[in-house]
């Protein structure tokens, strides 16, 4: 069975992906700060809008305003896809949500609005220590989930973010949903995330990363995986061109 591709608007991009993210894919995003993660799910988001993917953009970092200037920068009208409804931004305030609510109102816009892709910027925000689910719940995993947090110590914190993270990548790819997830390397470069799950569970993962070559900083893009597709292509390096992220 092939598998149907979307493609990504960069053509290089498309070839290292085996013709483009397929459909229902879930894939990671990581790198350091600064290394255009934002830049990259934004102008997917804005490529993959012009194909008629309609797209839901959660960030618990950014806000609207934000992402609107940072696609004008790069020629990317995100205020229009904002207004034809192809697109919508929701910033998340810190400490405001419960996880299992975003993940009711993803659902919600899959079956109610038919977005077909979605974005988490970032998984690391997302699952902040103090996040707290609360209400009753069905699901067996969660009650788990809510008995460690009566527990909740030091030392239990880590574990209990493991386990949010790979409950929100598993719900999300039950909705049948493309999905990007921003995270970061752990600090000292061991794993490609923080906590050392998102890279199992999701069926993609890009690094990005900057680099000092002769005093000069060079963008590397490394895809570490794509299930499905054969992976050969050494680090790839990029620049920022006019509309945003280029291949050399
Ligand atoms: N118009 C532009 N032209 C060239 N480079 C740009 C432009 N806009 C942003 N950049 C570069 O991209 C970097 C930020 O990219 P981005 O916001 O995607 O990083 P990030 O990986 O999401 O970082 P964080 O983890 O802090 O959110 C900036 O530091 C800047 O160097
Ligand atoms: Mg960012």
């Amino acid at each position: 069975m092939t598998l149907n591709r979307f493609s990504t608007g960069i053509e290089r991009l498309d070839v290292l992906l085996g013709g483009g993210i397929p459909e229902h894919f879930s894939v990671l995003i990581t790198g350091y700060t600064g290394t255009g993660k934002t830049i990259l799910a934004l102008q997917l988001m804005h490529n993959l809008a012009q194909q008629g993917l309609k797209g839901l953009y959660l960030t618990f970092e950014e806000d609207t305003r934000k992402l609107i200037q940072q696609g004008e920068c790069f020629g990317w009208d995100v205020q229009k896809l904002l207004d034809d409804g192809l697109l919508e931004i929701h910033p998340v305030r810190k400490y405001e949500y419960d996880i299992r609510e975003i993940i009711s109102y993803i659902a919600g816009k899959r079956t109610e609005d038919e977005i077909g892709v979605v974005v988490i910027d970032s998984l690391l925000m997302m699952t902040g220590l103090k996040r707290v689910l609360s209400g009753g719940t069905d699901s067996a995993v969660l009650q788990q989930l809510l008995k460690r947090q009566e527990l909740f110590q030091p030392g239990v914190e880590e574990e209990l973010r493991k386990e949010h993270i790979a409950y929100i990548i598993k719900e999300i790819d039950a909705m049948k949903l493309m999905a990007l997830y921003v995270s970061e390397p752990h600090h000292e470069g061991m794993l490609l995330t923080a906590e050392g799950v998102a890279e199992y569970e999701c069926d993609g993962v890009i690094l990005l990363k900057k680099k000092l070559d002769k005093s000069k900083v060079v963008h590397e893009f490394v895809l570490e995986k794509l299930r499905c597709t054969p992976v050969e292509c050494p680090p790839q390096q990029f620049f920022y061109g006019k509309n945003g992220i280029k291949f050399a």
